[in-house]
């Protein structure tokens, strides 16, 4: 078997395109919709990050602002900004870039953001109302991979899905949202890491196979049952001399051996990776939707 490529730009590009739409729809009515990102330090990485992601608000006409504070800023000044971004209505959504420097408490900061703007969906107030299945922000790399299943032909409804990673971003959510009541969800979840006694085990009674370890190429074609569908979140750094940089990113999963038997795949770069970015967008539409009487809320 040679798998179907789950194409992730393809389908960020589709959504992006239905988020335009809402966009156009909320300026007739006055509204544009904002995100205001709070960037501490000079990590290379988060300044890369955050550039990405403005650049993805421009696209749909999402206006947003980069707020970049010196690495030595207090917790109580980091909370402050963060309380300020709060109370101005022109911001919809407010995202507090992480890592944060070792002096100041990500949870504290976390918890700062109004609940209603936390459109990276971290409060654990959001995270608490998408276990209990209330209307909330869902967390963003969840949310696409949900979407990735859905628009490539793979209901996760009555799916037994295993998530290798039980991170509070990626595999504790995907876990919720993926086990909720609902059409779109509806799965048999479990939820593996490396306290996990005999991982292949487990991985090859998969009809979905998630992969969120930071780990390159720790998913084998042994691990994998044929026909299942393979989900590669993992973004990983490795040396590659034919490169100008020197590395190039591969995923968690063999991709080239495993493509041999899944019936589908994600590729990295180009799966997982555009859909975060763009549940972000939705996340920000759906606040100004929310702060401006639209939408469901
Ligand atoms: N494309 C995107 O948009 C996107 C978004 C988020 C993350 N990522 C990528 O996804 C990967 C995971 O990110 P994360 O933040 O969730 O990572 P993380 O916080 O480092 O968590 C990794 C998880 O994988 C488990 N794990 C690691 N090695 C394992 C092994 N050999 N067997 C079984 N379980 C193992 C760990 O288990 P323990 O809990 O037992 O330590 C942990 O639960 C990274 O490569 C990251 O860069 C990509």
């Amino acid at each position: 078997m040679t798998a179907q490529i789950i194409d992730g730009r393809a389908i960020a590009d589709e959504i992006r395109a239905e988020l335009r739409e809402r966009v156009s729809a909320l300026k007739e009515r006055g509204v544009i919709p904002g995100i205001a990102f709070v960037l501490v330090g000079e990590n290379p990485a988060s300044i890369s990050y955050v550039r990405s992601k403005g650049q993805a608000c421009e696209q749909i006409d999402v206006r947003s602002e980069t707020i970049h504070r010196p690495e030595d800023i207090s917790q109580d000044g980091l909370i402050a900004l963060v309380g300020e971004l709060n109370a101005d209505p022109t911001w919809h959504g407010v995202l507090v870039q992480l890592p944060l420097p070792s002096h100041i408490d990500e949870g504290v900061v976390t918890r700062a953001i109004a609940p209603a703007k936390d459109v990276d969906a971290v409060h654990p107030q959001n995270m608490g109302r998408l276990l209990w299945g209330e209307p909330t922000f869902l967390p963003c790399t969840p949310a696409g991979i949900q979407q990735l299943l859905l628009r490539s032909g793979h209901d996760p409804g009555g799916k037994h899905v295993v998530i290798c990673g039980r991170s509070n971003i990626v595999g504790k959510p995907l876990a919720a949202l993926l086990m909720q009541k609902r059409p779109g969800a509806n799965a048999t979840v479990t939820i593996c890491h490396t306290g996990t006694a005999n991982l292949p085990e487990v991985t090859r009674t998969a009809d979905i196979l998630v992969a969120a370890m930071g780990k390159a190429r720790a998913i084998t074609a042994d691990m994998v049952r044929e026909g299942a569908v393979v989900i590669d979140v993992g973004n990983n750094r490795v040396p590659d001399a034919s490169r100008k940089s020197g590395y190039r990113m591969v995923g968690d999963v063999d991709f080239e051996a495993v493509s041999e038997k899944a019936a589908a795949i994600t590729p990295v770069p180009g799966g997982v990776g555009p859909m975060t970015v763009t549940m972000l967008l939705s996340n920000t539409v759906q606040a100004a939707e929310r702060a401006a009487g639209l939408g469901e809320g």
